[in-house]
This record gives C-alpha cells, sequence and structure tokens, in this order.
C-alpha cells in the first residue's frame, strides 16, 4: 500500500504537531523536511558551501538541537531559495513519500513538488501574530533569548521568503484542504485533520 498525506503551510502554523499526531495515529512514517533545510543552514552557518553541504547530507542525522534555533530558521529559508540545494534534496524526500506503507511529510512544497501525487494534502495556517506567540513562547521554554515583536518579525520574514522565491514557493496545491488553526487547540487541529485523511483512505 502507498499512501501519502502532504502537508504544507508557513512557520509555527501547527503542521509538525500535526504531522507527527497523524502518523502515529495512522502507523505511517514520518518526515519533517524543514530539518533537512535547517541541517544544511547549520552547516552554511559554520562556513561550508550550501550546495555541497546538501549533495553529502546524511538525512538520517537530523537530531541536532541546534537546528531548531532562530538563526538556523532564517539561514533555512535563504538557503532553500537556491536551486541546487533544493535538487539535492528531492530524492531522498520523494523516496520516503512514496515507498510501500504510509508516509506523512510536512514542508512547504510537499504537495506541489516533492509529492503533488499525494492521496491527502492539507496546508495548514494560522495568522502570524498567533504563530509568532507560539514560536516564542517554545523558545522561552527552551531557555533562549526571545521576545514577541522579534519573533514576529522573523516570522514575518521568512513567510515573505519562502512565499516569494521563484523555485517551489510555499502555496497551497490546487486540490489542498486548508486548516486555520488561529483558534483551535492542538487536539481540535488534529482531528480536523484526521477527518479528511480518514474520508480519503476511506475512498
Ligand atoms: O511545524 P510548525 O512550525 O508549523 O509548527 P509546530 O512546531 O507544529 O507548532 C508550533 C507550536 O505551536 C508548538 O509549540 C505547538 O505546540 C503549538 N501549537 C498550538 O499551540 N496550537 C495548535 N493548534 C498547533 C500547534
Ligand atoms: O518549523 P518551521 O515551520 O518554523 O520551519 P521548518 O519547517 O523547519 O523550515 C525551515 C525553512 O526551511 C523554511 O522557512 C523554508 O524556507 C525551508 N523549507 C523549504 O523551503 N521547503 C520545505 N519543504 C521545508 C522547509
Amino acid at each position: 500500500m502507498i499512501f501519502t498525506v502532504a502537508i504544507d503551510g508557513p512557520a509555527a502554523s501547527g503542521k509538525g504537531t500535526i504531522a507527527k499526531a497523524l502518523a502515529r495515529e495512522l502507523g505511517f512514517r514520518h518526515l519533517d523536511t524543514g530539518s533537512l533545510y535547517r541541517a544544511v543552514a547549520l552547516r552554511s552557518l559554520e562556513g561550508e558551501d550550501p550546495v555541497a553541504a546538501a549533495r553529502s547530507l546524511d538525512p538520517e542525522r537530523l537530531g541536532d538541537p541546534r537546528l531548531r534555533e532562530p538563526r538556523v530558521a532564517q539561514e533555512a529559508s535563504r538557503i532553500a531559495a537556491i536551486p541546487e540545494v533544493r535538487a539535492a534534496l528531492l530524492d531522498f524526500q520523494k523516496g520516503f513519500a512514496r515507498r510501500d506503507g504510509g508516509a506523512v511529510l510536512d514542508g512547504r512544497d510537499i504537495g506541489t513538488v516533492v509529492c503533488p501525487e499525494a492521496e491527502a494534502k492539507l496546508f495548514v495556517t494560522a495568522t502570524a501574530e498567533a504563530r509568532a506567540g507560539r514560536r516564542h513562547a517554545e523558545q522561552v521554554a527552551a531557555g533562549l533569548d526571545s521576545t514577541l515583536e522579534g519573533t514576529l518579525a522573523e516570522v514575518r520574514a521568512r513567510d515573505a521568503r519562502d512565499a516569494g522565491r521563484d523555485v517551489a514557493p510555499l502555496r497551497p496545491a490546487e486540490d489542498a484542504v486548508l486548516i486555520d488553526t488561529s483558534g483551535l487547540s492542538i487536539e481540535q487541529a488534529v482531528s480536523a485533520a484526521l477527518a479528511v485523511v480518514r474520508s480519503r483512505i476511506g475512498r
């Protein structure tokens, strides 16, 4: 059985939380594709050429806690605009999506580029204010220096870069179901997503 759930959306919209919960609930494997771009970004910040870093990336080694740092997120959205970086990461993502068994992938271009044939597509959004509030709370909890205003500015800058780039810009696939999580609890967002996916599995 091959069944792919493609989940896209902007920073801190809740797509990763939904992706993990769906994978757990359905027994599907899960790939956070943002961590691939973050891993390349970390190596770029350390002085390596981002294209060379993407070509030699080991996707099995994405556990570095520094990947969650705000400076890495910003650098990720810069190196993610380089076509050769995106091309180098594509085969791994496509293979992950279409191996036997179910898969959930979350990112920016899963439903549009990585897996346009996905059986279920979700586009998860929330207002920039709601997303910045969540990301700020996470950063404070992690003991990182963070202000709400600074986080909102970072979220907006990343949204603009991700939606404005020429290659694989952030946008909903035509057949994606939109879920706005601004006023939803995690449980509500997960059950809305699960209902969409189950209706597709039932077909
Ligand atoms: O993966 P993405 O960056 O889109 O977001 P996430 O990491 O899933 O969620 C960002 C933060 O928002 C996490 O701390 C979640 O617990 C929180 N969240 C929330 O408060 N309400 C939701 N409906 C979904 C996520
Ligand atoms: O968790 P959050 O939404 O904050 O970020 P992420 O999903 O870890 O992605 C970090 C950056 O990688 C994004 O701002 C995008 O520029 C890039 N990215 C991408 O271009 N395509 C993807 N499929 C996933 C991430």
